[in-house]
Parts: C-alpha cells; structure tokens; sequence
C-alpha cells in the first residue's frame, strides 16, 4: 500500500488583542477550504492555526485591565476558538505561543542560533512603535511617526541579541530565483527582491529587556526572546521540532504553504527561510502573500471602529452564505472591498436564485412527476451528454485552480455546472414532457441527470461551503456515503435510481436587499453605541480608581437592555410633604397629558414649592409600588455623590411633557 502523501498547510498565529474580525476569518475560511479539499482528495492534512500571544502590547493592555496577560490571552483565545468552531474550521492543531511546548522550542531553537554565531548581543537603538510592535529606524519615520500606523514612536536604547540576516542573504536571493513559486503571487516575490533583499539586510534585533512578557532566553534571563523567532517557529514547534516526539516533524515539514496576509510577507519570506537555512531546515515550498479585505474608509480595524464581525453575519445569513462570500467575491490575491450590498447581492443570485432554484426545481418536479422517486436514466441525447461532460471535466479544473489558490475561480467553475443544469432544464422544458405519456422515458431521464448533476456539485461545494452538502444530499435521498466522495466524481451516473428524494427546506432564502441593508445598517449602529457606552464606562472606571471613591461601575448591559427602560420628561403638577415620613414627597406628575403619582425620596433636598413647575425625568414603565402605604407609578431621576449631595436630573429647555428620554 502506497503511503498517503501529505499536505500541510497554515495560517498565521493571530494577536489577541483584538477582537477578530471578518479580515481574520477570510484567511482562515481560505486555509480551511484548501485542507478541506487536500482531505478530500486524498491527502494527509495537517493544517495549523492558532495565536501569538507574547509581547508588550498584550502586557499593557492585560495591566490596563488589572489582569495577568496570561488571563487576558485565556480569555480572548477562548473566544477566538468559539470563532473558529462557529465558522467550522477544521484545524489540525491549535498552537498558542504560551503552550509550553512552544516556548521550550523556541528557546532551543534561540540557543541553537546563539551557540552557532548566528545570533550575537549588542546594542539598540531605534524608535519603537508599541501598538505595531516594530522598530523603526529615524530615516524610516513619516513626519517623526510610525511609517505604518501614524502614531508616536519612542526612542529606545537597549542592550540586544541580534539576528546575522545579513549573512544568509545572498543564499535567500538565489533560492527564490531558482524556485519562482516560493512567493506568491508573483508580484510580492518581486517587492521582496528589490525593496529588501537587494538592498541589503540588517541584521535583526531578536530580544528585548524593557518588558517581561515573553519567551525568556536560557542563558541570559534578562532578556525576552521578541517577536518573530517566537511567531514564527510555531509553524514547526507545533509539529514536535527538536523534541522527543518529531514525528510530526518529519512527516509534515516542509510545508506546502504558508498562508499570510500581505503586510506580513516580508516576514515570512526573509526572516522565516533565513531563520530555516541557519538551522539546517528546509524551506517551505511556498508562502502565499494574500491581499486584504477592505471597507470603505480603509483596512479593517477596531481602532478604526470599522470592524464587521463575521459571528453576525453568519447569525443572519448562515455559515455557508458567508463562506460562499469571503471565497468568491474577491479574487484571493488582490485586496477586496466588503460590503453588505455584495455579500447580499451574491447571496440572492448565486446561492439562493443559481443553486437553491436548481435543487428546488429537481426535487418538486421529481416529486410531482415520479412521486419522489428518481426514475431511472435511459437513451442520451446530446443536451444530456453535453452536461455529463461538463460534470465530469469540473473537478479536474477545480483541482488545478485549487491547488494555485484561485478559491473564487474554482467556485465558478463550480457555478458553470450550476448554470448548465439550470439551463439543461429550459432546453428539455420537462413540464411539456410531462404532458405526453410517450415521452415518460425521456423525463426520466432529464430529472435523473439533473439530480445526478446536483449530486456532483453538493460534492464539488464540500471544501467551501459545510452545510449545505448535506442539506442537498438530504433531499436528493442520497444515504451511500460513496456518493459522496470526491472519487465518486469520476462516474457520472451512480446517483441510485428507484431511490427517494426529500423536499426540504429553501437552502437560500431569498434576501429582500433594502431590508436587510436597513437591518445591518441598524445592528452596526447598535454596535457602535455599545461600544461607546463601554468606552465611556471605562474612562470613568479609570476616572473613578485615581480620583475620590464613586461607586463601582456595573456590569456591562447591551443597548438592547438600555432599550429596555421607557425615561419620559414629567412635568411636576403637585408636590406634598408624606405624613411621618420626614424624606417622602408626593409627587403628581403630568406625563404627556396623562397623571402620575410618583413617590420620591428628596424631601430633604427640595421643598414642595421649588420643584413644582420643573420637568423631571421618570422612569416610567418600572413596577408600581406602595411606599407608606401610598401607590409610587415609577421613579424620578437624581444624581448624589458620596457626600451626600442630591440634585434632580432635569430637562436643560423647555420641551413637551411626555417626551422620550434616550
Ligand atoms: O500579523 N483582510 O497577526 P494579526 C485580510 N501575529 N486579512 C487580514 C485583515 C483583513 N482586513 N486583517 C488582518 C499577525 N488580516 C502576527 C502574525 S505569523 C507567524 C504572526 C490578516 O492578528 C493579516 O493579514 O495582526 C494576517 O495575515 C493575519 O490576519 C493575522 O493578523
Ligand atoms: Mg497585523
């Protein structure tokens, strides 16, 4: 028996410093579409994701939130893999930069580069950019800022382990020469060669003193070990490299591709192989520079406030919907903008018109003219052999598109099968076949190729989309797991005749577009206020713990339970003192037009004739009660400090009784 060839393929380790948003999720559905397919057609996959987690940044914002950094990382991590699972990623491995096994890697792999001379201890200075982590030398500075984000930089000046880049430099070069698909596209790999290789390298600052969280070095315990040698290597400590259990090691490494986003190219195409030659490893056969998905107003990112976040689309729209997307729309290499008038405008045409029309048609017409069950295929005419053909010719131009990562060209490979059944049921119009007995073989026929057809591209669509496969199967009663496969494309013709078909659910509901733009506008909108509702609880959490003692902030609450409490400006009619009850005021409020009576306790801050006349704020729809005896229809709004201080909170102008408060 030959042995299963293999394929390993990756993504980067993410940050968790952030919240991920759909750009994340857009390599990792790619990454998962291509393991997918490798298992599917017959590889040993190994595919890896996970998060990188060390660094100053993490450092601060865990101390900003008065937690450890590594509770602060737990914490996101969890969500990010909540993420992973809610979009079915089918990883391999999860690697985390704190798992031991990871560090004790990385430091073997820093003493191994030390002991050998690659690396050596020096002196910094530069300008370093907290939030990018990078440094940056004063030539490379925009008007005195971070080239890349634009914000302020600071001088460092620290004793350093180094990284001789320099030395493999010429070797680096002539690799990629002679290997023109180790970067990808081919435009990255020329940016690589004349903007930095050429040029010449420096050599690389690897450790840091000025922070703790980190990889600390063995032999120096000063010192962190800083950001790339640690990021890095998680592409080969994950498979056991230079421990006990290498087996991983030796079956997966080298890698098939490396997948990452375009700003990070230059590092996995410079500091990563060169990293790879000083330990005598081979290279990756390939790194595959993405491009990004963008929206209006530039890269997404939270600091920007222009996040989308794929955990609410596929609550909208479903998972596969919005796999179909990333994968489709935009063409992997090249940036992509994402907008909701795309995402639903591909929805409607592609999913729920093209496929779910095709599926829904086959199956009602199967049900209506043969009761539910496939009739079985006779003589072929050409129409038929001319979809057979086509069916049986996609999964090779799948294949070959796969494998350059050309996701969206692949789909419309797909989709050409998609429009040729759609359109193989026009040219045979079996509702007039079914109108003469005589030509009962021949609809037979016409809706067995269709759900034959249906069966291959349920097939063909299982890298990308992971549900709907089987919702299509489902119907088409197909229960052999060997109709499932992709060798079982090799045969058109196996669908089982005499078998059942299930009409089921729509697999796309079609979108109505201006509601559902209304609808995401709204739900960005309701984000956007709880985000600023946070940001303004944490400036006062901040506020509060360096000024006087106010009370704790409480938890959190969604605009939606914000929503929950009706404020109404109320016009004080009447106000009376409360018999024995030296605080009580009775109030009689008018709420537009309408009477109240509302007990408050600030008999000892205003007298009955001051607040006559004022408009107050009530909390109107909160639960009667009887103070004294006496009914209270809601509560007046007041602010009081810790001195014991109370103002009413009131309307600052003249306006209606009644309003609403929001
Ligand atoms: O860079 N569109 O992590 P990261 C497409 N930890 N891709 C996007 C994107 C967008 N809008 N936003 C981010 C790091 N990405 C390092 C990697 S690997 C040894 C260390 C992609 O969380 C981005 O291009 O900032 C990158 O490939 C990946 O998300 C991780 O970004
Ligand atoms: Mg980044």
């Amino acid at each position: 028996m030959s042995e299963k060839q293999t394929f390993y393929i990756t993504t980067p380790i993410y940050y968790p410093s952030d919240k991920l948003h759909i750009g994340h999720s857009y390599t990792t559905v790619a990454a998962d579409a291509m393991a997918r397919f490798k298992r599917m057609t017959g590889y040993d996959v190994m595919f890896l994701t996970g998060t990188d987690e060390h660094g100053q940044k993490i450092e601060k914002i865990a101390q900003e939130n008065n937690v450890s950094p590594k509770q602060y990382v737990d914490h996101i991590v969890a969500g990010i893999k909540e993420l992973w699972k809610l979009m079915d990623i089918s990883y391999d491995d999860f690697i985390r930069t704190t798992d031991r096994r990871h560090e004790e890697v990385v430091q073997k792999i820093f003493k191994k580069l030390y002991d050998q001379g690659d690396i050596y201890k020096s002196e910094y200075e530069g300008w370093y950019c907290t939030p990018c982590e990078s440094f940056w030398t004063q030539h490379q500075l925009k008007e005195g800022n971070c080239p890349d984000c634009g914000r302020q930089v600071e001088l460092v000046r620290e004793e350093s382990y180094f990284f001789r880049l320099s030395k493999y430099q010429d070797r680096l070069i002539k690799h990629i020469e002679e290997h023109p698909e180790f970067i990808q596209p081919q435009s990255r790999q020329n940016e690589m060669l004349n903007n930095f290789l050429r040029p010449g390298l420096e050599d690389l600052c690897v450790s840091r003193t000025s922070f703790k969280w980190g990889i600390p070095v063995t032999f120096d315990k000063d010192h962190v070990i800083y950001v790339w040698i640690d990021a890095l290597s998680n592409y080969i400590s994950a498979l056991g490299y230079l421990t006990d259990n290498p087996e991983k090691f030796h079956r997966y490494w080298p890698a098939d591709v490396h997948l990452v986003g375009k700003e990070i190219v230059r590092f996995h195409t410079i500091i990563w192989p060169i990293m790879l030659m000083a330990l005598g490893e081979p290279l990756p056969k390939q790194v595959f520079g993405h491009g990004w998905l963008i929206l209006e107003g530039g890269k997404m990112s939270k600091s920007k406030g222009n996040v989308v976040d794929p955990a609410v689309l596929v609550k909208r729209y479903g998972l596969d919907a919005l796999r179909y997307f990333l994968l489709r729309e935009v063409p992997f290499g090249s940036d992509g903008v994402f907008s909701n008038e795309s995402l639903i405008s591909r929805i409607n045409s592609d999913l729920a018109n093209d496929l779910g029309n095709l599926l829904s048609r086959t199956v009602a017409m199967i049900e209506k003219y043969f009761d539910g069950i496939i009739p079985p295929c006779s003589e072929e005419t050409e129409l038929d052999s001319e979809l057979k053909q086509l069916a049986l010719e996609t999964p090779g131009r799948v294949e070959k598109l796969m494998d350059e990562l050309l996701f969206s060209n692949a789909l419309q490979e797909i989709w050409k099968l998609v429009s040729r059944s759609n359109k193989y049921i026009d040219e045979t119009t079996p509702w007039l076949l079914a109108k003469s007995e005589s030509d009962g073989p021949r609809l037979g026929t016409v809706l067995y190729n269709l759900a034959e057809s249906l069966r291959f591209i349920s097939v063909l669509i299982s890298p990308f989309m992971t549900r709907t496969p089987p919702r299509i199967q489902e119907q088409l009663g197909i229960s052999s797991s060997g109709d499932t496969t992709w060798e079982s494309l090799k045969e058109f013709g196996r669908l089982k005749a005499g078998s059942r078909v299930k009409r089921g659910e729509v697999i796309f509901p079609r979108l109505d577009p201006e509601k559902e733009l209304e609808a995401l506008e709204a739900l960005r909108q309701e984000k956007l206020q709880e985000e600023t509702v946070r940001a303004a609880a944490d400036k006062a959490e901040k506020e509060d713990s360096d000024s006087r003692q106010a009370p704790d902030i409480l938890p959190e609450i969604t605009i939606d339970d914000f929503a929950k409490v009706d404020l109404r400006v109320a016009r004080v009619v009447k106000a009376e003192r409360v018999e024995k009850a030296d605080k009580l005021l009775k109030l009689t409020l008018d709420v537009g037009g309408k009477s109240r009576q509302v007990v408050s306790g600030i008999a000892q801050h205003y007298s009955p004739e001051e607040l006559e006349g004022m408009s107050v704020i009530l909390v109107a729809n909160l639960k009667p009660v009887k103070l004294r005896g006496i009914l209270s229809e809601g509560m007046i709004l007041a602010a009081s400090d810790e001195r014991g201080k109370l103002v009413l909170v009131t309307a600052s102008e003249e306006i209606e009784s009644g309003s609403q408060v929001r």
